[in-house]
């Protein structure tokens, strides 16, 4: 089987918010959308196959969650992460922020200390503000390009009271895919402080060649405070459809967290939600290979043309397809860096400031889409550089 992800997607009409909300981003509707981790590559035709028949029925009422797709996700996990997970402990939810906000609020209180690992992606601290607890830094260590967890200070922010850690497994946006051994520390730490690990793993399907995605909760007991979330969303590029499932095989955190899908009225499935994903899990396996495949050629590319040694280099990602941008060797501000990627490269990136301590003098570069878009950008890099 074979998939053309050269193809290049005319998104005009759709609304999407990649390209619809440049202007306002980026002040500048023209520059190259890079930004937001949504991808521009057609869904897999299992996909399309599954939302067609759906549309053409006409009736879009109430819908309950099908047994089926939640078995689609059991056999997803075992097959493609060797991750033995029971039905029952699965929660699905309309919306992956929406399951992150129910998980925290689930296991802690307003005023409660919540850990994050910044640079971070920002909605785990703006879903920690709005829901009124206080974000606790325990900020990666990066040495020479390589990011690892900081264990001593997270046992420090531990003994300062925080119970509750959201982890990035594989990490948006410095690309780890965190190795078994680093949580096996991490689960060894949580279990002698008593935290709660909330480890949105919505990347986890997406494993560069020569990385593997290891999901935390294959590593603990039903006795350990572990909630994963899961999502088809980006895998697949279905973020629009808004579906997340929470799956934790431990009973009293799943019926906390079940309650608080339920106060807040999370648990309505949207009828092509459901479609889409049933058809991605049981048949989405060929398209995400060869996607593997695709974008691991291209960090291949961007690596080589943004090595150690150039001004801007890229640590090479681990899984996913953002890749961070080490720009720090242009002595620039972030509002100079920001405007050097907008007005000298006609690129629109997100910014390494928005993703806390130690984000600034960074960019994230999403290469998620044609391969041919992002040599155009890597060639506007290059000249801007010669330029500047
Ligand atoms: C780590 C992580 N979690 C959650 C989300 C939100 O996912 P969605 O946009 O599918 O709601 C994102 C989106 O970028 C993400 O990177």
């Amino acid at each position: 089987m074979s998939f053309d992800f050269d193809q290049p997607v005319d998104r005009a009409g759709t609304h999407a918010l990649k390209y619809d909300l440049r202007a306002q981003k980026f002040g500048r509707a023209d520059v190259a959308p890079l930004w937001i981790a949504d991808m521009d590559f057609a869904a897999p035709e299992c996909v399309t196959q599954a939302l067609i028949p759906r549309a053409q029925h006409p009736i879009y009422g109430y819908t309950t969650w099908p047994a089926g797709m939640l078995d689609a996700l059991v056999g997803w996990c075992a097959r493609r992460h060797h991750w033995q997970v029971e039905t029952d402990w699965l929660l699905p939810a309309n919306g992956v922020l929406a399951a992150l906000s129910a998980a925290l609020q689930a296991c802690t209180q307003a005023g409660d200390g919540v850990i994050v690992q910044p640079p971070v992606y920002g909605g785990f601290v703006e879903a920690a503000l709005a829901c009124r607890r206080q974000p606790v830094d325990n900020q990666l260590h990066e040495e020479a390009g390589h990011y690892t967890m900081d264990f001593a200070q997270l046992e420090q922010c531990a003994r300062a009271g925080a119970r509750t850690l959201m982890l990035c497994n594989p990490h948006n946006p410095v690309g780890r895919a965190w190795s078994r051994d680093e949580l096996t520390e991490l689960l060894r730490i949580a279990r002698q402080y008593g935290i709660t690990v909330i480890s949105d793993e919505v990347h986890g399907d997406l494993a560069l060649p020569g990385h593997v995605h290891q999901p935390l909760a294959a590593l603990a007991t039903a006795q350990d405070r572990v909630i994963t979330l899961l999502s088809p969303s980006k895998t697949f590029n279905l973020q629009g459809l808004g579906l997340a499932v929470l799956a934790t095989a431990n009973p009293e955190l799943r019926a906390a967290v079940a309650h608080q899908l339920e106060a807040l009225h999370l648990v309505g499935a949207n009828p092509f939600a459901v479609a889409a994903a049933e058809a991605a899990w049981r048949g989405g396996d060929a398209w995400v290979d060869a996607l593997q495949t695709y974008l691991g050629a291209t960090r291949d590319l961007l690596i080589a043309r943004l090595p150690a040694s150039n001004a801007i280099h890229a640590v090479p990602p681990q899984a996913s397809y953002l890749a961070w941008l080490d720009c720090r060797a242009l002595r620039k501000t972030d509002a100079e860096l920001r405007d050097f990627f907008i007005t000298h490269c006609g690129l629109g990136l997100n910014p390494g400031a928005d993703y806390g301590q130690g984000g600034s003098g960074f960019m994230r570069f999403n290469f998620g889409a044609p391969r041919k878009m992002v040599e155009t950008a890597l060639d506007r890099i290059a000249a801007a550089l010669k330029s500047a």
